[in-house]
């Protein structure tokens, strides 16, 4: 009785020091932003273009002189930024250099499931998977990442995720900052924590949302700076955390214009100055920077992550310092943004000709936990559903739909925010949240292969916050799923 008494205080005790984060004015911010370098690709006669990926373990110095073991794709840490155009045809050739099986999702793309790379198209050590589609959606802040059932968390923490840009004649068009690395920034944001040289993060260490780290990187980066030289910085903000929230801003409150969430541009820059992002989810901003200034992108403390326990055991009250941009003293004029952007390409409720409930739970969705032999929910191709998702589970979720852009409908019955506005892919649904999204399944059908949604806070969808769904024609019954482990 003592020693459990003492190893429950000891719990608490490590989750009280945890509670609360802070690396707001810690340190100085001098290590140089690495900013991912855009794959190399090869175009077929055909007009294919080729990209190659590879999984591999290796060493990085995040620290001077200190070598962390972790996970990489043609490099040790993260990943190449993949940027192709809509209406491209594009094929990725996949290598696994790691030690166990892996797979890789274009998470937010739309494309036929079975080039999705969730947990059904897993790569063997030493194998490699080529899937290849057609780029057929707006330009957009898209990333990759592993999916291995029940492995996910772990295989991202380690260093496996990247971003992969679309663009298209519209995006072309319209004078935002676009110049890659110069006044276009990509920002994958991480927690991270540190045991000696190694990345912490073993399972006894999962509580509640899962892994949290005690300071953040962009790109890899600790205490990140970038140097930028024009007047308007377009900041391409990924949470690639596997279990924490951020929201986004600057110390002083300046406004800054929302211009793109995760599926693309926005109907027009709306002007905010928090940005929450959980983890999956992508915002693109444009903020100004006066010449010489010094102006840090911080993630402050959240209200609206549910009730005051959840917010600090959550990460909800932590606050970091995330990346320093230095202005010149002289900068380029940047254009004015356009008062229009795009018109979203997301579904109208009022097509939706059936609807779904999806109730969030720690041990599964609807009651259930994932299996991956059973096909949760059937669509038919070529329709609009209204699905209704909502949190009563006293803590934090999310929910991540694969293949779609969905329009967010209604946030416990009201018209979203502007930040969930345009077309989205995953929505944070904290406590006592009801949402309602509209999404549009164009296929094509195949009834054999699923999909998933699940939560993205990754240590829950490992352990079974995850469902499946096929896209069918009309009438058609869903098949059985191949590949359950085990048996069958
Ligand atoms: Cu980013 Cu199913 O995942
Ligand atoms: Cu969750």
């Amino acid at each position: 009785v003592v020693a459990a008494a003492l190893a429950v205080g000891g719990l608490f005790a490590r989750l009280w020091t945890d509670a609360k984060v802070s690396t707001v004015g810690e340190a100085p911010f001098d290590n140089p932003l690495v900013i991912p370098p855009v794959a190399e690709s090869t175009v077929e006669k055909d007009g294919t273009r080729v990209f190659e990926l590879r999984m591999q373990a290796g060493e990085t110095e995040f620290r001077d002189g200190v070598k962390t073991p972790t996970w990489g794709f043609n490099g040790s840490y993260l990943g190449p930024t993949l940027r192709a155009q809509r209406g491209e045809k594009v094929r990725v050739r996949v290598a696994n250099g790691l030690e166990e099986a892996s797979s890789v999702h274009w998470h937010g793309m739309h494309l036929p499931a079975r080039m999705d790379g969730g947990p059904h198209q897993m790569i063997a050590p030493g194998a490699t998977w080529t899937p290849h589609w057609t780029v057929d959606q707006p330009a957009a802040t898209l990333w990759y990442h592993p999916h291995p059932h029940g492995r996910t968390e772990a295989h991202v923490r380690r260093g496996l995720a990247g971003l992969f840009l679309l663009d298209d004649e519209k995006s072309a068009r319209l004078p935002l900052p676009k110049r890659y690395g110069v006044d276009d920034l990509p920002v994958v944001v991480q927690d991270v924590r540190f045991d000696g040289s190694q990345l912490a993060g073993d399972r006894g260490l999962m509580q509640n949302v899962g892994f949290l780290g005690d300071r953040t990187m962009v790109n890899g980066t600790l205490r990140p700076y970038r140097q930028v030289h024009d007047e308007l910085i377009r900041l391409r903000l990924l949470n690639a955390s596997t279990a924490r929230t951020y929201a986004f801003g600057f110390p002083d409150d300046r406004g800054f214009s929302l211009v793109g969430t995760d599926g693309g541009l926005s109907a027009r820059p709306a002007v905010m100055d928090r940005v929450q992002l959980s983890p999956g989810e992508r915002a693109e901003i444009v903020v100004r920077v006066e010449a010489g200034e010094r102006v840090m992108l911080r993630s402050f403390p959240q209200d609206n992550y549910g009730d005051a326990w959840q917010r600090r055991f959550g990460g909800g009250d932590d606050s970091f310092d995330v990346l320093e941009l230095r202005a010149a003293e002289r900068l380029r004029p940047s254009p004015g943004l356009p008062a229009e952007l795009v018109e979203p390409e997301v579904p109208r409720e009022e097509e939706a000709v059936r609807g779904r409930h999806f109730d969030l739970k720690r041990s599964g969705i609807n009651g259930r936990a994932m299996d991956m032999g059973r096909i949760d929910e059937t669509v038919t191709r070529g329709t609009t559903e209204v699905w209704t998702i909502r949190n009563t589970n006293g803590m934090p979720h999310n929910f991540h739909v694969h293949d779609v852009q969905f329009r967010v409908v209604e946030v416990n019955g009201a018209a979203p925010p502007p930040a969930l506005r345009g077309p989205k892919d995953t929505v944070f649904v904290p406590h006592g949240t009801t949402m309602k999204l509209a999404l549009r399944f164009t296929g094509p059908a195949d009834p054999d292969t699923p999909y998933m949604y699940h939560c993205h806070l990754l240590y829950h969808e490992d352990e079974g916050m995850m469902g499946q769904f096929v896209v069918v024609e009309k009438g058609q019954p869903a098949g059985k799923p191949p590949g359950h482990s085990g048996h069958t």
